[in-house]
């Protein structure tokens, strides 16, 4: 469990409880199913600490918001799923294995309606504005995923660009969920601004634990395929370190593991984690991880409530960088 146990409770209890119509089952069973699987529903958390870090802890106001990001994060996972081939989700077999691609593709667009649905049952006097970061966030996402992909077919793609790419893809997801808890809980736009920053510096430090995992995970507990983002070519941290250290005695090594293909899969694994074992690479993503970490914690000390207010935020960021899956 991550994060309050009692918003946890409430989340869990919240999403296991929601009815979709039985027919056309093709389209619902997906949303039933990727919404069953035990994800760690830390996004739907941070709409709720988002707003109890300024003192407001009404349930009814903050539950649909925080249903909304939930939805959103599980449709942006089905397309996600697509994009990347990926064959487990969860510990379990991604929509698009269980099912096909155009029922994945379908199914998630359905849970982003799903999404604006429980927006659109927000506190009435602050939709207008959970709209708007709502959407800044959602379009973000699409353009982080974009230049994802785009990263899988290029060979020159620099830290700066990549930190930029997930801060994308990942991180305004996370500073937008406190950001929608805080402008529930009607905090001062300074206070707002810096709970954003907070979740976008930790979603940062997030996704490098994320790339971390998917080549060092334990495969038990990661519930996703390990190595998946060798296979795909995906240019995560782990890859960009890689690059930027790379001897000339093994650049032809690295390049032929780059180029083998996925009837080699286990090979091309094997063999890039080999030249990341030799250049320490796991520690160098990992001192990247701790320095967003504690930009993330600069950012919470800046907001300016009692300190002791801080505390379960501080808690799940700790909790989340040493995360096994
Ligand atoms: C996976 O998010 C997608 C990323 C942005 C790395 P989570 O790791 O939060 O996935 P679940 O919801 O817990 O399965
Ligand atoms: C996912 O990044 C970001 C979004 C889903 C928007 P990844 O592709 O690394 O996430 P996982 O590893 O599949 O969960
Ligand atoms: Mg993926
Ligand atoms: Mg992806
Ligand atoms: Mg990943």
């Amino acid at each position: 469990m991550f994060g309050n146990p009692v918003y946890s409770e409430i989340i869990d209890s919240a999403l296991e409880s929601a009815e979709f119509p039985s027919s056309p089952e093709n389209l619902y069973a997906p949303v039933r199913y990727i919404l069953s699987l035990a994800g760690k529903r830390i996004r739907p958390q941070l709409v709720f600490l988002g707003a109890d870090i300024f003192g407001h802890t009404d349930v009814a106001s903050l539950l649909p918001a925080s249903k909304a990001i939930e939805y959103f994060h599980n449709f942006s996972l089905i397309h996600d799923d697509i994009m990347d081939k990926a064959p487990l989700r969860r510990g379990k077999p991604t929509v698009h294995k269980r099912w096909n691609d155009n029922i994945a593709i379908l199914s998630g667009d359905a849970l982003l309606v799903k999404a604006y649905e429980e927006l659109a049952n927000c506190p009435i006097e602050v939709v207008p504005s959970l709209l708007k970061a709502f959407n800044k966030v959602a379009l973000e996402v699409c353009e982080g995923q974009q230049l994802d992909m785009d990263f899988e077919e290029r060979n020159n793609v620099s830290e700066e660009e990549y930190i930029d790419m997930i801060r994308l893809k990942t991180s305004v997801l996370l500073g937008g969920a406190l950001e929608i808890g805080a402008i529930i809980a009607k905090a001062t736009f300074e206070n707002t601004h810096y709970i954003y920053n907070f979740g976008v510096n930790l979603g940062i430090a997030f996704q490098l634990q994320d790339d971390i995992l998917d080549a060092f995970g334990d495969p038990h507990s990661f519930g996703k395929q390990v190595g998946g983002d060798i296979i795909v070519n995906k240019k995560t941290i782990l890859h960009i370190l890689l690059k930027k250290s790379l001897l000339e005695a093994d650049v032809d090594s690295f390049n032929a593991i780059m180029s083998m293909k996925s009837d080699v899969s286990s090979q091309k694994v094997e063999g890039m984690l080999g030249l990341y074992d030799k250049y320490d690479i796991l520690k160098a993503a990992n001192s990247l991880k701790e320095y967003y970490t504690a930009q993330a914690y600069t950012n919470l000390k800046q907001i300016d409530v009692p300190e002791g207010s801080k505390s379960q935020l501080f808690d799940l960021a700790d909790k989340l960088m040493y995360r096994s899956r």
